[in-house]
């Protein structure tokens, strides 16, 4: 049997942390450090959840090897950028996830946008600056709307569409000279504003060989209809009904094959899962950006269809035999649904007692639905029960043979959950719906 320890406290962390349950080799998983909800989910069970940081190299190193780790999953961006694999590696417990060296594709905007101009993969036309008075000037003499963003990882705060010069200066003066990012924001990248449809596509790379996830669409504005501000995700559905077989067919040739062949190039060979931030223009496909992990809640959606075994595909990942891996998708169509706290992603309430008390009732009364918890937390009077401890609390995943069926079961779903204050999206999925519709009606 072997001894799986997961790094990471989110709903993606959970949904892996399910999906691999599905391997019958896996003995116990540890999660650092997981939360309260994963910990209570028979379904991921046996499971511990161990209060070491994410970002605490030294402790997980140590406790991997105290516990006799087989095999690692790091999905959070900070390990990663911090090196974690490369730690693990060298203490010879293997590890999904890019090594620091492969990383930096999502670690620095700036080498991420020069990599994609020296290989010719399309996105924004862009300048780094390094000065905080040669970003002012450029900004003046762009047209705007504009995008401000901070080269390092800012907890996905550090990009700014700005619509005015005034918002475009104040970004640039709060990255440079406040100090907003720490070094994060030291260097800016300014960018383009691209006009189209967002699409996230997930793909195992090994290095050498790749096998993209179907592509998915999230919902980053906290509010419905793409309002309010920037928020981690507050939900997806996949596949993303807009990108067609042919719109893929040219993402692959004109970005992703490019991209993992430049990292190769570059002697950054990548492996583990590659995010790439899309957006679809008039003009084709281009690069938003690269994240070297699953997103969140991309994940929910796109492993809910994943019929292959997450393992043995995470095993390939790794041994670079992904050529031969079984990865298959099933047909049909999923959607998660993000509960938040009430004021996310500004201040908010925590502690706040989460109902229904036990989601498995709830999931076995309910077909195809999966819940993935996020900032959950127990009570303190020691019950068990949970209560809420973070901005995005959960999300409901459902899948079915449609998307409307699997829209329309997500909300069944997320009705029969509770705390005070909870906020959703009340539009996930349906403004895809609605142009689908009217291309229909209209041809
Ligand atoms: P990121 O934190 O890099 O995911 O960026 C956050 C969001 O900013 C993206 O999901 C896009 O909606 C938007 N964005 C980033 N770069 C651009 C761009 N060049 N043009 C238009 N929107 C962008
Ligand atoms: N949902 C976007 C991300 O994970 O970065």
């Amino acid at each position: 049997m072997s001894t799986v320890l997961i790094v990471g406290s989110g709903g993606r962390e959970h949904a892996v942390a399910r999906k691999l349950r599905e391997n019958p080799s896996i003995g116990m998983i540890y999660i650092l450090p997981g939360n309260a909800g994963i910990a209570r989910d028979s379904e991921c069970a046996p499971i511990e959840c161990v209060n070491i940081s994410a970002t605490d190299l030294d402790g997980i190193e140590s406790f991997a090897k105290d516990r006799d780790v087989d095999f690692a999953v790091v999905t959070p961006d900070d390990p990663l950028c911090m090196g974690l694999v490369d730690r693990l590696e060298g203490i010879e417990i293997p590890a999904f996830g890019p090594t620091r060296a492969a990383a930096l594709i999502e670690g620095s905007k700036s080498f991420a946008k020069d990599l994609m101009r020296r290989y010719d993969i399309p996105t924004a036309a862009y300048q780094i600056f390094d000065r905080v008075g040669d970003a002012l000037d450029y900004i003046r003499r762009s047209p705007l709307p504009v995008v401000i963003k901070a080269d390092g990882l800012a907890l996905g705060k550090g990009v700014v569409v700005a619509q005015s010069l005034n918002e475009a200066e104040e970004a640039i003066r709060a990255c440079m000279l406040d100090n907003r990012f720490g070094a994060a924001g030291q260097r800016v990248v300014v960018e383009e504003f691209l006009q189209g449809i967002e699409a996230s596509l997930l793909l195992f790379s090994d290095g050498e060989h790749y096998r993209l996830m179907p592509a998915a669409m999230d919902h980053k504005r906290a509010f419905d209809g793409d309002s309010g501000p920037n928020t981690g995700g507050m939900g997806t559905i996949a596949p993303h009904p807009m990108v067609t077989p042919d719109e893929l067919n040219r993402i692959e040739r004109e970005i992703v094959q490019p991209t993992l062949a430049a990292m190769r190039e570059e002697g950054r060979p990548f492996k583990g899962c590659l995010f790439v931030g899309l957006m679809l223009t008039s003009g084709g496909p281009k690069v938003i950006e690269y994240n070297c992990r699953f997103g969140d809640p991309e994940a929910q959606s796109v492993l809910a269809l994943l019929d292959s075994d997450l393992f043995d595909i995470m095993i390939a990942v790794h041994d670079g035999t992904l050529d031969k891996a079984d990865v298959r998708f099933s047909g049909g169509a999923a959607c998660c649904v993000v509960a938040a706290s009430g004021g996310y992603p500004g201040e908010y309430r925590k502690g706040l007692p989460i109902k229904p008390e036990d989601f498995s009732l709830l999931t076995k009364q309910l077909k195809d639905v999966k819940i993935d918890c996020a900032g959950v937390a127990y009570s303190a009077d020691g019950s068990g029960g949970l209560i809420t401890s973070g901005g995005r609390v959960l999300g409901v995943t459902a899948t079915a043979g449609t998307l409307p069926d699997a829209i329309s079961r997500a909300y069944t779903a997320i009705d029969e959950i509770s705390f005070q204050g909870m906020r959703y999206r009340a539009d996930i999925g349906t403004r895809t719906l609605e142009s689908a519709l009217a291309e229909a009606v209209h041809g």
